[in-house]
């Protein structure tokens, strides 16, 4: 299957001599007028951005995951890349664990952007904090992890391994965790620092992707206790990520609520949607952010620094947006199924993106010259 799909083609490339009940199933529903489907089966083209990163990039069926030209779908290395995890950054856990802490990411490189955006650096506590993309991203930025809460310790094995080591494996909604994380929150609000809570609740509930989009999916009260997390902790300020389906989630109703139940806690909010292909990274991954603070009312999203072609007018003067090729073609061939994080490069960084995923460039350093993706010794 993989092997007749071309560089931007999808399932509609296989063959059906290939004998496959799903492509059956899909076929059919695509005559019936039932959605085209058009990334499932997908491989990457090497000159655009990737398409979203989700937790089961390691199945070519569900989305674009087929490397653009290699014979298999990406590995967990290159998935990480496309993310804007360095490689430097170890991920624990099966295969599974990492896919999944991979694809649930904040890619860090928007967190720091973010960051950035929010004035001067402080200290933060990480809720819903996963393998870290986001906590990873404020460190970048200078500022102070506290304390992470998730309720996978394995994914926390990962943050405490690459972000900071103070981490509280268990729910939220437990009564003990909460506490606990309260009580690391007035020690943050006693640094003299800004002090902030980030936090990206789960968004299966929410997403588009998921058939099960209702507010009566537990899922869906953690943000509930965010807020009340927020109501007690008194913050300067949060930031909340999520999906985009949430905005049309109930038709904009549970939008609306987790809006209203924010900002009855925080005096100002403001919302805008981010595409990580404006934002130097090498893939489009579209997410809601929701920023509130106490004694600032002027937040504004992080400028976009890249474009994808053709631009519309408004990015027109923009340098194009990173390819996947600018962020994998360093990596080893490799077999389906290899991971090859113990191989070596195949040449000297040819981007500067590559650079960056290197530590050979601090993520300020990269996007400084986000502009020059490739690097003249390249060849
Ligand atoms: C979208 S991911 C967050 C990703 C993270 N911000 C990052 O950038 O890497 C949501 C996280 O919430 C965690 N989670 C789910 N239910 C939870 C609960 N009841 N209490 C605390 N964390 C929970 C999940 O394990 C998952 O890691």
């Amino acid at each position: 299957m993989v092997k007749s799909v071309p560089e931007g083609g999808n399932w509609k490339d296989i063959p059906d001599t290939i004998p496959s009940k799903r492509l059956e199933q899909m076929r059919e529903s695509f005559n019936r007028g039932e959605g085209s489907r058009s990334t499932y089966y997908g491989r990457l083209r090497r000159c655009d951005p990737a398409y979203t990163i989700s937790t089961y990039f390691s199945r070519p069926g569900n989305g674009c995951h087929i490397h653009y030209e290699q014979d298999r779908v990406l590995s967990l290395r290159e998935a990480a890349r496309l993310q804007s995890f360095p490689d430097s950054f170890v991920f624990l856990g099966s295969q599974t664990a990492i896919s999944t802490q991979i694809g649930n990411a904040v890619p860090p490189l928007l967190a720091y952007q973010i960051a950035e955006s929010l004035g001067p650096a402080g200290v933060f506590v990480d809720l819903f904090s996963g393998a870290g993309g986001m906590g990873l991203g404020f460190k970048w930025a200078g500022w102070t992890p506290v304390i992470a809460n998730d309720v996978h310790a394995t994914y926390l094995s990962t943050y405490a391994r690459n972000v900071h080591d103070n981490v509280l494996i268990g729910s939220i909604a437990s009564a003990e965790v909460f506490e606990k994380l309260l009580n690391a929150a007035q020690c943050a609000r006693s640094d003299g620092r800004p002090f902030w809570v980030l936090g990206g609740p789960p968004c299966q509930g929410f997403s588009t992707a998921g058939n099960q989009r209702s507010m009566e999916d537990p899922r869906n009260h953690l943000a509930w206790d965010y807020v009340r997390f927020l109501e007690n902790a008194r913050p300067d300020g949060f930031v909340f990520e999520n999906v985009t389906g949430l905005l049309n989630m109930e038709s904009g109703r549970v939008f609306a609520a987790i809006q209203k139940a924010f900002s009855s806690v925080m005096p100002s909010i403001t919302s805008a949607i981010l595409s990580a292909h404006q934002y130097a990274i090498p893939q489009r991954r579209k997410r809601v952010i929701l920023v509130g603070a106490r004694n600032r009312l002027d937040w504004r999203p992080p400028v976009p620094v890249t474009s994808l072609q053709p631009a519309p007018a408004l990015f027109a003067d923009l340098p194009r947006a990173v390819s996947v090729q600018d962020a994998l073609d360093d990596l080893p061939r490799l077999s389906p199924g290899q991971d090859g994080c113990d191989l070596t490069y195949t040449s000297v960084p040819r981007t500067k993106y590559q650079a960056f995923m290197r530590g050979c460039l601090s993520a300020a350093e990269y996007l400084r010259s986000a502009g020059q993706q490739r690097l003249p010794s390249s060849g």
